[in-house]
């Protein structure tokens, strides 16, 4: 915030904390398959894909609100086969008995050649006992935003479609939103009248000055809800 002072406007603000053993307040622990060291990097970093941003990320974010009363009434064996994993041990459930839509094999994905797809989430619970409101703050980084919206297809409208993620049963995404995260050369080099050229990589004469418009919608939206919350 100190280095980003008056250019950022506030529109919504979640308090999120760390739960025991990393878990999520729906009592999974949250992060087990993020990739570390340098897969992490490659799978948010922006590389030779496109050079003039290279390095910087892209961010998206989703504040899931839990019903947790449904949520609780679930059997612990059907919880586990919608997430995929074992509630206690944290353990993935074998491919010969993890269902189709389970969380983990519907965010799961391979590009052309069969490689994986990783993005790194970094996601935070949250709650306030008062409102009675608990949930997930889903914060999802990776170097191309098509990733995380096939994952989100596949959650919302099902791979094949009907087979949809069964958590959304239990969790509503009340915002969402795309965020391009430049890295601080290029914001260094930002000025009043825009990025100047040298900032960029000059190869390309018909660059833009702006950071792309990363998503594939004409519209530029996910589709997956409004940004502020209408109480
Ligand atoms: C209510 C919101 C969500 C909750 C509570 C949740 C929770 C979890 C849990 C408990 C796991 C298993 C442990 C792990 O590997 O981290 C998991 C895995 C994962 N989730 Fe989510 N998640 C949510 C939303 C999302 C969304 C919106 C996406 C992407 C668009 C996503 C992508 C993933 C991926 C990629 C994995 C790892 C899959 C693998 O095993 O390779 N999650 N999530």
């Amino acid at each position: 915030m100190a280095r980003l002072g008056s250019a950022l406007i506030i529109v919504d603000e979640t308090h999120g904390f760390k739960f025991f053993d990393d878990r999520d307040l729906i009592g999974f622990v949250d992060g087990t398959e993020n990739p570390t060291g340098q897969p992490c990097l490659d799978a948010v970093l922006i590389g030779e894909e496109d050079p003039d941003f290279a390095g910087a990320s892209y961010v998206i974010v989703q504040k899931y609100l839990h019903d947790l009363k449904a949520w609780n009434d679930v059997p612990i064996e059907q919880q586990e086969n919608i997430i995929g994993r074992k509630k206690l041990s944290d353990i993935e459930l074998l491919d010969s008995v993890k269902p189709s839509y389970a969380h983990n094999a519907l965010t799961s994905i391979n590009d052309e050649n069969g490689n994986q797809l990783d993005i790194v989430r970094d996601n935070m619970p949250f709650g306030e006992v008062g409102k009675g409101e608990y949930g997930t703050y889903f914060i999802g980084y990776a170097r191309s935003p098509s990733r995380t919206e096939r994952m989100l297809d596949n959650m919302f409208v099902g791979d094949p479609p009907g087979n949809y993620d069964r958590l959304l049963d239990f969790s509503t995404a009340i915002t969402g939103s795309l965020f391009f995260c430049p890295t601080i050369t290029f914001l260094d080099s930002v000025t009043a009248e825009g990025t100047p050229p040298s900032a960029l990589d000059t190869t390309s004469s018909e660059q833009s000055n702006t950071a792309p418009s990363p998503s594939p919608n004409s519209d530029g939206s996910l589709n997956i809800g409004p940004l502020k919350h209408e109480a």
